[in-house]
């Protein structure tokens, strides 16, 4: 188990767990699209689709094995032969690629979902994993459900699952139950467990459902986990996957307190979450952390002071870092004489105290009657005299 080394693995799960969420289908075309700029942000592998689900999909995690060069590419597979063959004959073209195959390990899901046994569950995964293994290399095997299962029963289907040649080990929060304390802990007891099995990584995989995704994924890394399996925007099932961004994002800001290493191209981030904007039916909302419309905006008098006086009063990092537009502020019934003089400025205006004052004077009255204040609203309110 490689826990040593600070290097983080991100595994872009956007065009699987992401697509599968409603209002996120992507037709072939975007599909390949997006991909290609992943390969730009950096991601070490990108989950292209689910093969045996259509024949579209299959086909468009085909194209871009074929295409795509730089991360490997994965496609998922339950453990079924079926399943397997055909995420193999989807990816075989890649320069490098990988089968992610999974079954349930919670009593839960193997009674009411799968009917199977314990016993069969474990059988299936030790067959599964080695068919995988003929048709590469790179396995990566997930328990689904990880964070319900008896914690021994989940050390016996790991065991199986590396005897049989899985190199990755993903323990994902299925529902999005967990806590950051327990994920890490449960990392924490499986990297030890599995200390000997040096050509292994674990890897996390969280849902949304409490909040919780970025906090947790980030706890698995400190528990020992070496891959996060991250979407952009959090698109994925019911609440979303964790975030990539937000999850780069805390590695890059607060180093400090996570020390890790990755692939990203940082000032990619803006241009891969405009493109998928531009592909799926929403936009992030407009107070998400480092993609939302507002995550670098500023509204109120006394931000805006602080922000044209010294940015760091209320902004922690640069927009720039991750390629997103910069700080705007926005001039509305909160702003002060500081922003519009600032504003009027930009605008080629430069007017004197009295003027200022008086275009404030209206602006105030203006912002109280109207949601949204234009710059050509501004400019209606600079006193004749100037304009
Ligand atoms: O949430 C989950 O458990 C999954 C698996 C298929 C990895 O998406
Ligand atoms: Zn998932």
């Amino acid at each position: 188990m490689s826990t040593t080394s600070d290097r983080v693995f991100f595994f872009d799960t956007t065009l699987r767990d992401g697509e599968q969420s409603p209002g996120c289908t992507m037709h072939h075309e975007e599909k390949l699209r997006f991909a290609h700029q992943l390969g730009a942000l950096g991601v070490d592998i990108i989950e292209a689709g689910f093969p045996i689900a259509s024949d579209g999909d299959f086909a468009s995690v085909q194209a871009i094995a074929r295409e795509v060069r730089g991360p490997r590419i994965a496609a998922l597979a339950r453990c079924k032969t079926g399943d397997i063959e055909r995420a193999a004959r989807a990816v075989e073209g890649a320069g490098s690629n990988r089968i992610h195959t999974f079954i349930a390990s919670s009593d839960l899901h193997l009674e009411a979902k799968l009917r199977i046994t314990r016993q069969q569950a474990l059988d299936q995964t030790g067959e599964c994993v080695r068919l995988a293994k003929t048709y590469t290399e790179d396995v990566e095997f997930s328990a689904e459900d990880a964070t319900r299962s008896d914690r021994e029963f989940l050390v016996q289907m790991v065991e199986i699952a590396i005897a049989a040649g899985a190199t990755t080990i993903n323990l994902p929060d299925t529902v999005g139950y967990s806590t950051p304390a327990e994920y890490r802990a449960m990392f924490e007891s499986m990297c030890a467990r599995f200390s000997g099995a040096k050509d292994v990584i674990f890897s996390t995989h969280c849902h949304d459902d409490l909040g919780l995704a970025v906090i947790n994924t980030v706890s698995g890394v400190e528990g020992g986990a070496r891959q996060v399996e991250v979407s952009m925007h959090g698109i994925g099932e019911r609440a979303g996957n964790a975030a990539l961004e937000e999850v780069a994002a805390l590695f890059k800001i607060r180093h400090d307190q996570y020390p890790f290493s990755n692939n990203l191209k940082m000032d990619e981030i803006g241009a891969t979450s405009k493109m998928l904007d531009g592909i799926i039916s929403f936009a992030p909302s407009p107070n998400k952390a480092i993609v939302g419309k507002n995550a670098f905006a500023h509204a109120s008098g006394i931000h805006q002071h602080g922000m044209l006086a010294n940015p760091l009063t209320y902004e922690i990092m640069k927009p720039a870092i991750f390629g997103v537009d910069a700080n705007t502020i926005v001039l509305g019934k909160h702003s002060g004489r500081r922003a519009l003089e600032h504003r009027l400025k930009e605008l080629g205006f430069d007017l004197n105290k009295d003027e200022v004052e008086q275009t404030y004077t209206r602006f105030t009255a203006l912002a109280d009657r109207k949601k949204n204040i234009y710059d050509q609203d501004i400019v209606a309110l600079v006193p004749q005299s100037v304009s």
